[in-house]
């Protein structure tokens, strides 16, 4: 299995790293020439500044994008187009259009298209939603996120909506199992060129609810959930993976084995495409996640509900 990495910035060395390690990295390519040959010389492989260089000298299976997400249709496509099998950083496009002709690309060309929601393999998302589907402890009703840090204003093309929340609507609708029908959002911002914080509420069926709020201001770094159901509270921190049961004076606290979801995701990855396992994140979830992030953004500026059907 040969997998080329596109994008060597502050993210794609965590994926160079793992790809390395699991002995698949054949090449790496970046638009900047320090960094690519940097990287080239660090991890013993071919290095190429632009795409079409990648695509006429190097021979592959896949490639995951690790480039500003205003790049990514343009770089899927090609790649698409050459029938490889693509992983894409999220959010898997700036437009769902656009996420949505990728999708209909990887079927013709019949390869492989996922999207980087890495919470999906975060174990201790993974035990959450192990315990909510027992239904031990009843109903989930309600789900919570915080996911704050004061980050840099390096971030230029997109908002923290693009950029942050989604991780938390995917993992809503992976938690709950469905997709929200209504979306309000208010979002406004402080230091950044887009929105920099936001509140998010999702509508599910049956009056359940998410609430997703993100912010790039306060300077401690959070990432937390919670999950209420009938029965108990279960709390759960992204980063510890550490899970607490809240009951009505008892608690009971979970430590699993502390995984790293970026190592889990590329094997689910490679797994994929050598038809070992499913594939985990589907396209087609990954652009709902988009049309709920366009929903919110959208929300916040008119000050109104938008409702969604999604697939
Ligand atoms: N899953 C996660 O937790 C997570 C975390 C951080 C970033 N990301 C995602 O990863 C992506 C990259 O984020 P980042 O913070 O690493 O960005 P970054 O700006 O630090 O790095 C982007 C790199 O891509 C290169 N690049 C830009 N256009 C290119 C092109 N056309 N061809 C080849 N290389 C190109 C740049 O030179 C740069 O080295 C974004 O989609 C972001 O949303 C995901």
């Amino acid at each position: 299995m040969k997998i080329v990495q596109i994008g060597i910035g502050g993210w794609g060395k965590n994926h160079i790293r793992i790809l390395s390690q699991l002995g698949v990295l054949s090449a790496i390519c970046d638009i900047d020439s320090q960094n690519c040959k940097e990287y080239g010389k660090k991890y013993v492989v071919n290095h190429y500044e632009s795409l079409e260089k990648l695509l006429d000298f190097e021979e592959f299976d896949g490639a995951i994008i690790t480039t500003p997400t205003s790049t990514h249709t343009d770089i899927a496509t090609k790649l698409l187009n050459a029938k490889k099998h693509v992983f894409l950083e999220k959010p898997i496009t700036y437009k769902s259009e656009d996420g949505e002709k990728l999708t209909k690309l990887a079927e013709k060309k019949k390869v492989i298209l996922t999207c980087g929601y890495i919470e999906r393999f975060n174990p201790a998302v993974d035990v959450v939603k192990k315990i909510v589907n027992e239904g031990k402890f009843g109903n989930l009703v309600m789900l919570e996120f915080h996911r704050e840090n004061r980050i840099p204003l390096h971030i230029k093309d997109v908002g923290i909506i693009y950029d942050t929340s989604v991780h938390d609507i995917d993992t809503a609708n992976w938690l709950f199992g469905d997709m929200p029908h209504v979306v309000f959002a208010r979002a406004g911002k402080i230091k950044h060129e887009h929105e920099d914080f936001a509140s998010i509420m999702l509508g599910y069926k049956d009056d359940r609810v998410a609430i997703i709020s993100s912010n790039w201001i306060t300077p401690k770094k959070i990432r937390k959930f919670n999950a209420v159901c009938t029965d108990a509270i279960i709390s759960s921190d992204f980063l510890t993976q550490e899970i607490i049961i809240e009951k009505s004076d008892e608690s009971e606290t979970i430590q699993n084995k502390k995984q790293e979801p970026l190592l889990l995701e590329i094997q689910s990855f490679l797994e994929s495409i050598e038809n070992k396992s499913q594939l985990v994140v589907k396209p087609q979830e990954a652009v709902n996640v988009t049309k709920i992030a366009e929903a919110a953004l959208l929300s916040s500026q008119k000050g109104i509900p938008i409702y969604l059907d999604l697939k």
